[in-house]
């Protein structure tokens, strides 16, 4: 297994980068009329702007022989004919196929997973109208009117974030909540409003063990009954579960009938298209749910068969890893401009950074190398009167995606345009910047005394040179936003392919969770364990604050 850094494509790269450090994106622009159409690819509904990035021809020839020479053909081809490429856990990587729409068989372990797929999708159907029309009924009989999603991390990031994307798809009369903090802050408020009669709890969770959601739920349940004057035949109206472990669903008190599975070639990042996506389909309705699937599944197709020069996931990937490998870029930004994309980056964090920010290579060496980036970001145009001052004259590198609808779902007045223009004008600027001389200029022309131009034009230029790439769309359906997601799943794994890490697993959240268990009696009193001794002492000062010292 050859590192990366070795390959001939990235020793090219690197001689690159130093070929081009001192060009500038603006004087690319003025020399090339083409250079838009020949960096921007229209896919379906989505255009992808790529040409404000720090590249020429021989830079994406470079990169492509870079992902060539990394075997990513090989590599999505076992990703999508399942084999177990989560080698740490032993695990096929399928969630393709919880959005295949076509009829081709995909097998794990000799078995053809799509009549499964199909039957879970079927009964979340069924479920999901019997509860829109009001047919599912509470313990007194009353239609429900708010739902509670329990779950934490892929459990939740993924389906908060569609459902609050799709908020002009919801069916008004039916209010779908989040719970995910530990902290009974997030549970109290979330049920202060609400009715046990006609609140319906889906406590979603892979494993069925992880200690929040479980927490959550006893707390939820003991709502519920103590509402059900104790009667826990009331259970079976208000809890439903999606788990793959069906023992710990019924340990819990939940009928299996009202348990939606899913399998362990699913990842929890990865999760949203399967019945984790529960309260998408009650908040929009099964057939949108579907478009969101078939948007993915689009997505999926593309990335499957289409040339890397002109696949989306793939060039966004190396695009990633030009600027974390060659630039030592940190971070990468996200900003929607869309507020009902607001959550969108909180699920890239979990889906990126769980993914790739990995120390070790498929073989167990460590890396020498940068792997998966920092991902924050929140929308436009909120961050201009943040965070932007560093994007565009601070000292890192930070690339950004900008991501904006032409159209949105409500057109009041001008809004929709001054946000578009916003979006449009960040990216202009990053990219162009203000030169010195521009500045100062400016400022002669407004009169400023000579004595104080060079200080205020030093403070007014804008280096410019900095990448971004847009993703324009007519509007954000469910199928765009599928397409959306998948996009940014097949950008994380083509890095992954490529820096030859395992993005499946995430070993790196387990200590914490270890260390957590233990330490959790021992605020209650007793006999401390073995801690280094800032812990020791601070489990100590714990207990005097709450009293059980
Ligand atoms: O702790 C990390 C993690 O395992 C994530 O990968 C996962 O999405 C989340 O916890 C929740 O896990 P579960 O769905 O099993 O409750």
């Amino acid at each position: 297994m050859t590192v990366p850094t070795a390959l001939p494509a990235w020793r090219s790269l690197e001689e690159h980068r130093r070929e081009i450090a001192d060009q500038h994106m603006r004087d690319w622009f003025e020399n090339d009329p083409q250079r838009f159409q020949r960096f921007s690819l229209q896919w379906g509904e989505i255009l992808f702007d790529f040409s404000k990035h720090r590249i020429t021809d021989k830079t994406l020839g470079l990169l492509l022989q870079l992902a060539e020479q990394s075997g990513l053909r090989a590599k999505i081809d076992a990703m999508f004919a399942g084999d177990k490429i989560n080698v740490t856990e032993d695990r096929a990587v399928l969630h393709v196929a919880l959005r295949h729409r076509g009829d081709r068989a995909i097998y794990v372990d000799g078995r053809d997973v799509m009549p499964e797929v199909r039957r879970v999708l079927a009964k979340m159907r069924r479920f999901s109208e019997q509860v829109r029309t009001g047919q599912w009924r509470g313990f007194t009989g009353r239609p429900i009117t708010d739902v509670v999603n329990l779950g934490i991390g892929g459990s939740d990031l993924g389906p908060r974030m569609v459902t609050t994307a799709l908020t002009p798809y919801h069916k008004e009369d039916l209010r779908v909540h989040y719970v995910a903090n530990v902290d009974e802050a997030d549970l109290l408020d979330t049920l202060k409003g609400l009715d046990q009669e006609t609140t319906l709890f889906l406590v979603v969770s892979k494993t069925f063990t992880t200690q929040e959601t479980m927490t959550n739920a006893r707390s939820a349940r003991d709502w519920l009954l103590t509402a059900a004057g104790g009667d826990e035949s009331a259970i079976a109206r208000h809890f439903v579960a999606v788990s793959t472990n069906r023992h710990a669903v019924q340990a819990f008190g939940i009928d299996p009938d009202n348990m939606f599975e899913f399998w362990d070639w699913v990842g929890g990042r990865y999760s949203l298209w399967s019945a984790v996506g529960l309260s998408i389909a009650l908040a929009v309705g099964m057939d949108r749910f579907e478009e969101l699937l078939e948007g993915a599944y689009a997505m999926d197709e593309h990335f499957r068969t289409t040339p890397f020069s002109r696949n989306l996931p793939v060039v966004m990937g190396l695009l990633g890893i030009w600027y974390a490998d060659f630039f030592g870029a940190e971070s990468h930004a996200v900003l929607p401009y869309d507020q009902y994309l607001r959550h969108f980056p909180d699920h890239l964090q979990q889906l990126d950074m769980e993914s790739n920010g990995k120390g070790v290579d498929l073989a167990g060496r460590p890396v020498d190398y940068p792997t998966g980036p920092i991902v924050w970001g929140q929308p436009g145009t909120n961050g201009q009167h943040s965070f932007f001052q560093l994007l565009h004259q601070g000292t890192h590198l930070v690339p950004c995606d900008f991501l904006v609808a032409a159209r949105s779902h409500h057109e009041l007045g001008e809004h929709h345009r001054i946000l578009v223009a916003n979006c449009l004008a960040q990216a202009e600027a990053l990219m162009r910047g203000r030169t010195f001389e521009e500045a100062r200029a400016e400022l002669a022309a407004q009169g400023v005394a000579d004595d104080r131009l060079d200080l205020l034009a030093a403070a007014r230029t804008f280096p410019g040179n900095r990448p971004s790439s847009l993703f324009l769309y007519p509007e954000l359906t469910p199928k765009v936003l599928g397409s959306l997601i998948a996009l940014y799943e097949h950008k994380v794994f083509v890095q992954g392919a490529v820096w030859n890490v395992n993005s499946f697993d995430q070993w790196g959240v387990e200590l914490g969770k270890q260390l957590a268990r233990a330490i959790l009696p021992e605020l209650e009193g007793g006999q401390t364990g073995d801690h280094d001794a800032s812990t020791r002492a601070l489990i100590e000062h714990c207990r005097r604050l709450r009293g059980t010292a």
